[in-house]
């Protein structure tokens, strides 16, 4: 990203103003095990992404907050006094829910002029909404001094998208936007918020992110439906055992009172969950121990899970991890993120990774007709302000 030429953008938009221009940045996120647990307070395995958005942001003197973005067209210029939410769909409802989340909190903030920019594939599960929820939340923190920490800006930015947003989504994307550290990833356990970070001493293999290019309709109200699904599972447990979600249970629990369930459906979300913790779990272990073959191998049980007992890959996804698993070279392929649609993410030795473009690109165009597009990101640093020169 040209920060020059943003800042040169932001001037020609807004004009030259009185007020300091200041610049920030917010990665996006890949999950790399751990799927549809955080909400569960289950655990997660993500890393931040060296990609994300950008925001060029100066206090005005008029009492207006304008919002305008180098990727969408759409541009909002607003009442300070009236900052209720916009049409279903609009990406200008992020940076809103945030603001309504600061005034919830009783900070107070005046006008001020916003130029996003950001350059993570929209709609592909790598987080571009969180990115633009937390890049939204720190600058606002700096530029009218609301001395939160990043734990209260990770947290501030999942009641915006649970509450503001409607998406009943855990705390995983946020926490990775914040916490991110370059060359790391991070264990989280998404119920008591303890983490640790994992370095990634990868060798020869890389870590490919591959986009199926299949848009996610519907994903939010899937989403919360799973959502749901999994808070009727914990009813179900509740007659013969208290607890506040299904990460409390272990493999061995859960054979203890699988027989409660009457909706083979609900059994089937449960044991997800279960069973994706046991594998986060078994990934770390291996990640230490560098066997990264048995972590190739946790990443297919991870999505066969996902395909089987969620149901939230669909035609494109496992067509994807499919054509991946029948590389050279590829220790383990699995689909990342809400599902419905957007990416996978494989685990390929570096010196096949011409060959596993070219037949991914080749099985998959054959067999959904769509292209794949494929991306070699860095574990990179959470949110931040960037120094202008
Ligand atoms: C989306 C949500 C996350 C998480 C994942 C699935 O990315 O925003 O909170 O639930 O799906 O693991």
């Amino acid at each position: 990203m040209n920060i020059q030429s943003l800042i040169s953008e932001f001037h020609s938009r807004y004009g030259a103003g009185d007020e300091l221009t200041q610049v920030f940045f917010a990665p996006g996120r890949v999950n790399l095990i751990g799927e549809h647990t955080d909400y569960n307070g289950g655990k997660v395995f993500p890393m931040a992404i060296d990609a994300g958005t950008y925001l060029v942001i100066r206090k005005n003197s008029n009492q207006k907050i304008n919002f305008a973005s180098e990727n969408f067209s759409f541009k909002a210029e607003l009442d300070l006094a009236n900052i209720d939410k916009l049409d279903d769909g609009v990406w200008v409802n992020y940076p809103l829910g945030i603001l309504n989340e600061f005034k919830l909190r009783r900070k107070s903030f005046s006008g001020f002029d916003a130029l996003y920019s950001g350059n993570i594939p929209a709609a592909a599960g790598l987080s571009s909404s969180a990115s633009i929820e937390m890049v939204t939340a720190f600058a606002l923190n700096q530029v009218f001094k609301a001395d939160f920490d990043t734990m209260n800006l990770v947290q501030l930015c999942k009641k915006s998208e649970n509450d503001f947003i409607g998406v009943n989504c855990g705390i995983m994307d946020m926490f990775a936007v914040g916490f991110g550290k370059a060359n790391n990833a991070i264990a989280l356990n998404c119920e008591n918020l303890n983490f640790d970070y994992a370095p990634l001493e990868m060798n020869h293999l890389k870590f490919v992110v591959s986009n199926s290019n299949k848009k996610r309709g519907l994903a939010d109200s899937k989403y919360n439906e799973r959502v749901s699904e999994c808070e009727e599972a914990v009813k179900v447990i509740g007659k013969v055992r208290k607890i506040n979600n299904l990460s409390e249970l272990s493999l061995k629990d859960f054979r203890e009172v699988e027989h409660l369930f009457s909706d083979p459906v609900i059994k089937k979300r449960a044991y997800h969950v279960v069973s994706e913790n046991y594998r986060v779990d078994e990934s770390l272990k291996a990640l230490k121990e560098n066997n990264l073959v048995l972590f190739g191998k946790l990443m297919n049980a991870s999505h066969i899970s996902l395909r089987d007992h969620y149901e939230v890959t669909g035609m494109e996804l496992d067509a994807l991890v499919d054509a991946a698993n029948r590389c050279e070279g590829v220790v383990g392929s699995r689909m990342t993120g809400a599902g419905f649609g957007g990416c996978t993410i494989s685990l390929v030795e570096t010196d096949k990774l011409d060959n596993f473009y070219e037949s991914v690109t080749s099985e998959y165009h054959k067999k959904t007709g769509l292209n794949p597009v494929f991306y070699v990101f860095k574990a990179s640093n959470g949110v931040r302000e960037i120094e202008i020169a």
